[in-house]
């Protein structure tokens, strides 16, 4: 322990004197204790900096405590209160929200320093409520992590129109529930047309005018989540056609359509954003274009593909080798069985904005330098992995869980830590982790993706 500690002081003298040669004095107390800390390296390497991994005799084993989450969402008292560490709360608090917190309120010893909120669930947004519908929306205005992605939930009853609009990102979107009838028209005057149900998809590319309208095919509507390729997107202000026709003058619009003084006598002064329509028929074509329908259809049958079976769960990835038009955004619909996780990796160039569609999760992001965080997520619940952080998602409940992995990318990628390990040379995993021969033969030389439990 002595010597542990000499260590640790001739590091930190060390790390004073970096970038301050001038004070030669200071050098050589640190080298003294460099030496008295019996370090061969350092004394024979004066410009040693606190960077340089100290040998692991010197450093104590990390915690084996399971760190397990104190209580579930629907069992359990919650309490600031870990093992030995912590005391119950005396003042305030807000109950639903701590039981839905265990890892904030009671965090696992592991986590560290700050990372900043990873998690906006829906249910804090604004609503904006309209006549056929509602939206509400997630940007860096109440999630400053997700600088590069922002998410709009927004639910259509039976013939409700999201008005034509369009705007400068670009649109990705997941059907929760209904069918919702998108249109669009591209730079080609190529146009498209298309139903999309539960569990598919559609993408406009940045520009490109749209309207999403619910059919009556569920005597709900529908219902959807639409992800924008920039975190500063605000659902208030897209291109919206009757904003626009409203602010220009009248005798512009007569001359432009070539049109009677009466012809625009009746269009809204302002804009409508959602309003109530009849359903459209579920049979709709788009009309006749010369130019023909666009080539890379807007919409994807994600409902339609087959999810790869893994140990604990599955996984269906889509991105633009299937769904081409999807050029900024690439996506893994994950399902996650209880007691499983889906492993420590990351995403090598490319920013996680996560929904939470079933079930329970909890997530650790490691964000370099001894920074880790915890977040627990419930449905409807929002979620952000920067560039590079090392994370996992973890089922907490007792039911499956169900999430999307979305990505401002053209191609999903991801490193597996397990196959990270299992494809580097044994002797120096061992240098690093002193694992034994026998875990080292189970590291999985491809992907598990989703683990199930042990
Ligand atoms: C899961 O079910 C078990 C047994 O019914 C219960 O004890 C436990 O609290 C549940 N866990 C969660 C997270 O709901
Ligand atoms: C649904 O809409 C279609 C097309 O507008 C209409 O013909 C049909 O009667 C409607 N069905 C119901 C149950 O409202
Ligand atoms: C998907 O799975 C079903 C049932 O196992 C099978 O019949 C079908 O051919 C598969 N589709 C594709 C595209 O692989």
């Amino acid at each position: 322990m002595i010597s542990f500690l000499s260590c640790l002081c001739s590091l930190y003298l060390a790390t004073s004197v970096v970038g301050a040669p001038a004070l030669s004095g200071f050098s050589s107390v640190a080298s003294k204790s460099s030496v008295s800390a019996a370090s061969s390296t350092q004394a024979t390497a004066p410009s040693v900096t606190a960077s340089a991994a100290e040998p692991s005799a010197t450093v104590p084993f990390a915690s084996t405590d399971p760190n397990a989450p104190v209580w579930g969402i629907d069992s359990g008292t919650p309490q600031p209160i870990r093992g030995s560490l912590g005391a119950s709360v005396l003042g305030p608090n807000n109950l639903p929200l701590d039981q839905m917190s265990p890892d904030m309120l009671a965090p696992p010893t592991t986590d560290a320093g700050s990372v900043n909120n990873a998690k906006w669930p829906f249910a804090l947004s604004h609503n904006r409520l309209q006549t056929g519908g509602w939206a509400r929306q997630e940007n860096i205005g109440v999630m400053p992590i997700a600088t590069s992605l922002a998410g709009v939930n927004m639910r259509l009853e039976p013939g409700a129109i999201r008005e034509l609009h369009w705007h400068s990102t670009s649109e990705w979107a997941y059907v929760l529930s209904g069918t919702t009838q998108v249109t669009a028209v591209n730079a080609d005057g190529q146009n498209f047309l298309a139903n999309v149900g539960p569990g598919d998809l559609w993408f406009f590319p940045p520009g490109i005018p749209h309207s999403l309208q619910a059919t009556n095919e569920s005597a709900e509507g529908s219902e959807f989540l639409l992800v924008f390729d920039d975190g500063a997107f605000s659902e208030d202000a897209t291109f919206l056609l009757t904003d626009w026709l409203s602010h220009v003058p009248a005798e512009v619009l007569q001359k432009n359509f070539q049109a009677s003084p009466d012809a625009f006598s009746h269009i809204p002064a302002k804009e409508l954003y959602i309003f109530p329509g009849s359903p459209p028929p579920l049979d709709a074509v788009a009309p006749s274009s010369p130019q023909g329908t666009v080539t890379n259809p807007y919409s994807f049958a994600l409902s339609k593909v087959n999810a790869t079976q893994l140990s604990g769960g599955t996984v269906k990835i889509v991105d633009s080798t299937t769904f081409t038009i999807s050029t900024t955004v690439a996506a893994a619909e994950v399902t996650v069985e209880p007691g499983a996780i889906r492993e420590l990796h990351w995403h090598p160039t490319m920013d996680e904005w996560s929904f939470f569609l079933e079930g329970t999760a909890r997530v650790t992001i490691f964000a370099s330098q001894g920074n880790a965080r915890t977040f627990d997520y419930q449905p409807g619940d929002i979620g952000f992995v920067p560039t590079a952080m090392g994370h996992y998602v973890e089922n907490t409940g007792n039911t499956t869980l169900k999430y999307l992995e979305i990505f401002n990318t053209d191609r999903f990628q991801d490193i597996s830590l397990n196959q990270w390990l299992a494809l580097t040379p044994p002797e120096l995993v061992k240098a690093h982790l002193q694992l034994s021969d026998e875990t080292i033969a189970s590291l999985s030389k491809t992907k598990p993706v989703v683990v199930g439990p042990n």
